[in-house]
C-alpha cells in the first residue's frame, strides 16, 4: 500500500439511487478498517466546491445500509462544469490533506470526477443510477431496485386495468436508455414495451391489442421508457385511432426511492469496498464495475465509451411472449 494515502472523501452526485447509502457505508467502514480518515461531502460537487465536509466515523453510517436515498444528499452542479468550480473543489480537498475522492453517481458525475483526475486528484467513480446506462459495467447501483419497484407498481395497475377493461400506458424512467422498461416489461408481462433504442409503430401496437381483444383479453399494459416519447401523446393517439379506453400513469420519482433490493445492497457494498481498495493500491482515474458477475475496477474513461448494446434478444423474446 502506498504510504501516502491517509485520508479520503466520498460524495454522491446526480440523481439518487437505492443502494447509495450501502455504498457510502462500505467506503466509510472499509476506509476506517484500513486506518484512513474518511470525510463525507454533502450535496455532491456543490458541497465539494463550497466546503461542506464532515469527518465520518463508524456510527455515521450505522443503520443506513437498508435505506433508500443518500444520507450525504445529492445535487446536480453546473459550477463543477467550470474551471473555476473545479479549482475551488481541488483547493477544498488540498486544504484538508485529502488524498483520494470517491464519486458515487452517473456519467454526468463521472465527468466532474474525470476533470479532477486530469488535475492531479486521485479519483474513483462508483456507478450509481437507476438508469443502468453506464458503459463498462453490467449493472449500476439502484437499477435492480427500480425494476422491482416498476414490477410491483404495474401489478397494482393491472388489477384496475383488468377490472375496467382498460389499456394503461405506464411511463418509466431511464433518460435515453430503455433498460428499466425492458427488464420490468418482461418481468411483468407487459403487452408492449416501447424503448428509445427501437422505433415503434402505433399500428402494430393497435393490431396486437385488437388481437388480444378478439381472444377476450380486454386489458393491456404498454410500458414506455421516458426516452421513447410522451406517454400522454401516445395515450391520446391510441385512444383516437383505436377507441380503446386508455389511461396514462407516469411512475416518476417513485422509482428512485425505496429500500435497496438484496442485489443492490450486495452490489453497492462490493463497489464501495472496491473503490477504497483501488485508492489503497495507489490507483486512480478508475471506476468500479460489475463484469461477469464480479465487482472489479476499470478505467474511468470506459464510462464515456460506447454503451453495452441494447439487449435485442430479450426485447424480441418479450414481444414473442406477449403475442
Ligand atoms: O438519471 C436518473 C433519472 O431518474 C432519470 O431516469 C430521469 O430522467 C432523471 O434522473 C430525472 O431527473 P430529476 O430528478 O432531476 O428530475
Amino acid at each position: 500500500m502506498p504510504d501516502t494515502l491517509k485520508s479520503i472523501a466520498v460524495l454522491t452526485s446526480g440523481g439518487d439511487a437505492p443502494g447509495m447509502n450501502a455504498a457510502i457505508r462500505a467506503v466509510v467502514r472499509k476506509g476506517i478498517y484500513h486506518d484512513l480518515k474518511v470525510y463525507g461531502v454533502k450535496r455532491g460537487f456543490e458541497g465539494l466546491i463550497h466546503g461542506e465536509f464532515r469527518e465520518m466515523n463508524l456510527g455515521s453510517v450505522a443503520d443506513i445500509v437498508h435505506r433508500g436515498g443518500t444520507v450525504l444528499m445529492t445535487a446536480r452542479s453546473p459550477e463543477m462544469k467550470t474551471q473555476e468550480g473545479q479549482q475551488k473543489a481541488i483547493e477544498q480537498l488540498r486544504m484538508r490533506g485529502i488524498d483520494g475522492l470517491i464519486v458515487i453517481g452517473g456519467d454526468g458525475s463521472f465527468r466532474g470526477a474525470q476533470a479532477l483526475s486530469a488535475q492531479g486528484i486521485k479519483v474513483v467513480g462508483v456507478p450509481g443510477t437507476i438508469d443502468n446506462d453506464i458503459a463498462g459495467t453490467d449493472l449500476t447501483i439502484g437499477f435492480d431496485t427500480a425494476v422491482n419497484t416498476v414490477v410491483e407498481a404495474v401489478s397494482k395497475i393491472r388489477d384496475t386495468a383488468t377490472s375496467h377493461e382498460r389499456t394503461f400506458i405506464v411511463e418509466v424512467m431511464g433518460r435515453d436508455c430503455g433498460s428499466i422498461a425492458l427488464q420490468a416489461g418482461l418481468a411483468c408481462g407487459a403487452e408492449s414495451i416501447l424503448v428509445p433504442e427501437i422505433p415503434f409503430d402505433l399500428d402494430d401496437i393497435i393490431t396486437k391489442l385488437r388481437r388480444g381483444h378478439r381472444r377476450g383479453k380486454n386489458h393491456s399494459i404498454i410500458l414506455v421508457a421516458e426516452g421513447a416519447g410522451s406517454a400522454y401523446k401516445l395515450g391520446e393517439d391510441l385512444h383516437t385511432r383505436s377507441g380503446f379506453d386508455t389511461r396514462v400513469t407516469i411512475l416518476g420519482h417513485l422509482q428512485r426511492g425505496g429500500n435497496p433490493s438484496a442485489l443492490d445492497g450486495v452490489l453497492a457494498s462490493g463497489m464501495g469496498g472496491k473503490a477504497v481498495e483501488i485508492l489503497l493500491a495507489g490507483e486512480s482515474d478508475m471506476m468500479t464495475a460489475y463484469v461477469n458477475q464480479e465487482v472489479t475496477g476499470v478505467p474511468l474513461s470506459i464510462a464515456f465509451g460506447p454503451r453495452r448494446p441494447f439487449n435485442r434478444a430479450l426485447y424480441d423474446l418479450a414481444g414473442e411472449l406477449a403475442i
